[in-house]
């Protein structure tokens, strides 16, 4: 697929959003809630994210992206850190021949080389066998953040351009890790924080953004139905008017 970017050209404003974004948070005060340890928080958080693909792929979604593991997590206490890639490993175990049999592609994303080299492997398999999947295309935000990915793909671009100084957009764009997929056209972040935490930030540039206090694991098919519902309720202007749309829509 040819990648367009929201700034150089004015993208089409589908009525469902081809790509969903998602930062999946509040594991942590959904189980403190309930005087249950975080990773319970997470444990449930996981039957959110099954609830989820579900429904967008349902819906007519193309492409899902789930934030599952920032490159500032490593921050957190060793315990929480080694429990969320047991989970990780063992959600890949359980969900890749539900996603294969609903013909969903699966895709991972970010520094992989962190990861040890049972989930790497684990990783490529599930990639290998969803490759030809052409319902929705699931992409698991893992070790990501939206700085590295911008180096990495500068690193990537100088390294084939030698000798040039002067890059354009469409020549770093091609780097990005989710070059594969449009720009999202909704953002939703659960969890009640107002912020991107590193998430996709050259892909962002022209997505609608929608915050919502419901913890992760609350989230179900009727919250994501209200972010659609805003979405659908928004003017994406890319830069024009309102007048400039009207007129276009007439
Ligand atoms: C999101 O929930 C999951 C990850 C970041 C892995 P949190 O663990 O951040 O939950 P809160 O924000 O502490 O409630
Ligand atoms: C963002 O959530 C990362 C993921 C959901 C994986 P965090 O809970 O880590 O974000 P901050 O630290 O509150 O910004
Ligand atoms: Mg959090």
């Amino acid at each position: 697929m040819k990648y367009t970017s929201s700034t150089t050209e004015v993208p089409d404003a589908p009525a469902v959003p081809r790509h969903v974004a998602i930062i999946m948070d509040g594991n942590g005060r959904w189980a403190t809630k309930r005087f249950l340890p975080r990773v319970a928080g997470h444990a449930k958080g996981v039957d959110a994210v099954r609830t989820v693909v579900e429904s967008c792929a349902r819906r007519g979604v193309e492409y899902l992206t789930l934030f599952a593991f920032s490159s500032e997590n490593w921050r957190r206490p060793e315990e929480e850190v080694s429990l969320l890639m047991r989970l990780f490993v063992k959600a890949l175990e359980g969900e890749v021949s539900k996603l294969h049999a609903n013909n969903i592609r699966l895709r991972v994303v970010g520094d992989l080389s962190r990861a040890d080299q049972k989930l790497q492997d684990m990783i490529a398999a599930a990639e290998r066998k969803t490759a030809a999947n052409s319902r929705m295309t699931l992409t698991i935000c893992f070790n990501y953040g939206g700085r590295w990915d911008i180096m990495q793909a500068i690193g990537q671009m100088v390294k084939s351009h030698p000798g040039a100084t002067d890059f354009s957009e469409a020549q770093l764009a091609p780097h990005l890790v989710m070059a594969y997929a449009p720009e999202p056209d909704l953002f939703i972040r659960t969890g009640g924080e107002q912020r991107i935490s590193n998430f996709l930030l050259w892909q962002l540039a022209y997505t609608e953004l929608f915050f919502t206090d419901t913890y992760w694991p609350d989230f179900s098919a009727a919250c994501l139905d209200e972010a659609i519902a805003s979405y659908q309720h928004r003017e994406r202007r890319f830069g024009r008017t309102g007048a400039q749309l009207a007129e276009k829509a007439s």
